[in-house]
């Protein structure tokens, strides 16, 4: 354990923030902008492929001043070294904690426990090269010979949100001949609706969990595995239909996958940063192998920048910062996440398991109770679906929310124009949640006065909009990488560990302990409490 550290809201950089907090807390963004012509130009940002228009946000030059001052009282620069050179960083869990070593190139070296960890990383990355052109060429078959048309995912959290926000994301790129599926419930509904029209000789199960112990995983992976040889009868065509990703070789043996069809990760690559591992191998079959390079490409661009950029330039110290900034001192407890394309569907899913399995915390690294707000509750809905819905309370309720802007210049399926209309969407949200509508200028538009209140937007509610010219594997992976060291940042800032997650934990404990409650034919002896117990027992009633 580190050694107790200055805590955070005695650092001079946090007191002076929060007696700025109260010289901001009243100035609109309509004022910041008419003093400040420039203000739309200057607070940007541009790295990896991703403008960052941060101008919309309730602050002045001062405000990025004295952030940055808290991210160097609170060692940040110090912090991105010794997660890059792969420092224990990940105290609870004794690990290093080196995701940017999955998109380190060939010719570089990082060592954890000695081992020079980029080499293993391309030698797993070439293997899967291999295995997935043969699926993607057909030379790779099934038991009776057919050619595998059919790939299913089975994982759960990071070894599921990564693989089908991926897959969706860059679905323009991917082999389209093939179907690609992910099942990640427990509720037998997800495996029996995902393979209800397929034909087992052509299905391929990609089994992925860094533990391989995962019950929901292990659970499907078994459903997997009677619903394949029930139609190939024979154990031997468990080798032509599964493969397993895992950082658990021993367990993958035991169920019966042999290591000619293990793709490996390591302990320090922790399960929601695990999409460009080997995790990432269904990604890459759809994609192919030079497109999952150039995507790795995109991540590693975005690594260099904010391991060198200095704070005011970086992007993800300054997204971090931002939401620093909101949750901490305006009380912000939700932001919103809203890529204006439908690709990224799944994006905002895909953030919730990054951001708040990763800085969802209390305790300190120092084992002690935080005494500020750390992670919000992230969310989103692709644009412009979110505006027919939850819009309104953006835009009139009464909570602050801050909302991250993803659009593209290019779109890759252009329709009639429709893109401008969509873009045209997101820069006008933007503007209103900026600047509102006053009462008068609602009433000078000839509403009447009793109408006018519920017609004018106070505005004044903030924004980043990140402007990225074309969704591509390199994109796509810059972006990834841009959230993945805001959170890190945000981390850093808190004083947390990011990178574990013991708060999953007793959940998982209790079920393990009900579920002989629920199988058992005779009437179970039940010692929870009266809530619980009786939620059993009429379960129980009335299952069959
Ligand atoms: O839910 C907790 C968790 O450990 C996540 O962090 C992880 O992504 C998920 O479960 C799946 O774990 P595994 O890849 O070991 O099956």
């Amino acid at each position: 354990m580190n050694a107790v550290s200055q805590p955070l809201t005695e650092r001079p950089a946090w007191k002076a923030l929060a007696a700025h907090y109260q010289a901001m807390r009243n100035i609109h963004l309509r004022q910041l902008f008419a003093g400040d012509s420039g203000r739309g130009k200057r607070l940007a940002a541009e790295a990896a492929g991703i403008y960052l228009d941060y101008s919309k946000n309730r602050i002045t030059d001062e405000t990025i001043q004295l952030l940055v001052q808290l991210a160097d009282e609170c060692r940040l620069r110090d912090r991105i070294d010794a997660m890059f050179s792969g420092d224990k960083i990940n105290v609870t869990e004794r690990r290093a904690v080196l995701h940017t070593a999955l998109r380190a190139p060939k010719d570089e070296q990082i060592f954890a426990d000695g081992v020079d960890v980029v080499a293993e990383v391309h030698e797993v990355l070439d293997r899967m090269s291999v295995f997935s052109q043969q699926v993607r060429d057909g030379q790779w078959l099934g038991y009776t010979g057919k050619r595998i048309k059919n790939v299913i995912n089975i994982g759960l959290g990071g070894s599921d949100l990564g693989p089908v926000m991926a897959y969706e994301a860059l679905h323009y790129y991917s082999q389209r001949d093939m179907r690609f599926l992910f099942v990640s419930n427990v509720d037998g509904t997800d495996f029996v609706e995902a393979t209800r029209y397929l034909n087992p000789e052509e299905t391929l199960f990609i089994i992925c969990s860094k533990t391989f112990t995962t019950l929901e995983t292990m659970v499907n992976a078994h459903a997997a595995r009677a619903w394949s040889l029930r139609k190939l009868g024979s154990e031997e065509a468990v080798s032509r239909h599964f493969v397993a990703v895992s950082a658990n070789p021993e367990e993958v043996a035991k169920f019966g996958i042999g290591e000619a069809n293990q793709f490996g990760f390591w302990d320090w690559v922790g399960g929601r940063y695990s999409m460009d591992s080997a995790i990432g191998l269904s990604t890459m079959i759809a994609i192919g192998p030079e497109n999952f390079r150039s995507m790795l490409a995109g991540f590693r661009a975005m690594d260099e920048h904010f391991r060198t950029a200095p704070f005011e330039r970086n992007l993800p110290a300054l997204m971090g910062l931002l939401s620093v900034w909101y949750i901490n001192f305006f009380g912000v407890q939700t932001m919103a996440v809203l890529p204006y394309e439908q690709y990224l569907k799944y994006f905002p899913s895909y953030l919730q398991q990054l951001t708040m399995e990763s800085n969802g915390k209390h305790i300190t690294l120092d084992g002690l109770p935080v005494d500020y707000h750390t992670a919000p509750v992230y969310w989103g809905e692709p644009g412009t679906n979110g505006q027919h819905s939850f819009y309104q309370l953006l835009h009139q309720g009464m909570q602050l929310i801050p909302c991250d802007f993803i659009g593209f210049c290019q779109t890759l399926n252009p329709v009639n124009g429709q893109h401008d209309l969509l873009m045209a969407n997101l820069f006008a949200q933007t503007e209103a949640l900026a600047f509102g509508k006053t009462e008068q200028e609602v009433k000078t538009e000839g509403t009447p006065d009793w109408l006018a209140p519920h017609r004018s937007f106070e505005g004044n509610r903030p924004t980043n909009t990140l402007l990225v010219e074309r969704l591509t594997p390199q994109t796509l992976g810059a972006l990834i990488a841009l959230y993945e060291h805001s959170v890190f940042t945000q981390g850093v800032i808190w004083h947390i560990n990011s990178f574990d997650q013991w708060g999953v934990e007793l959940g998982k404990v209790l079920a393990q302990r009900m579920i002989p409650e629920l199988e058992s034919a005779s009437e179970p002896q039940l010692n929870h409490d009266s809530s619980t117990n009786t939620l059993i027992r009429r379960y129980r009633q009335f299952r069959a």
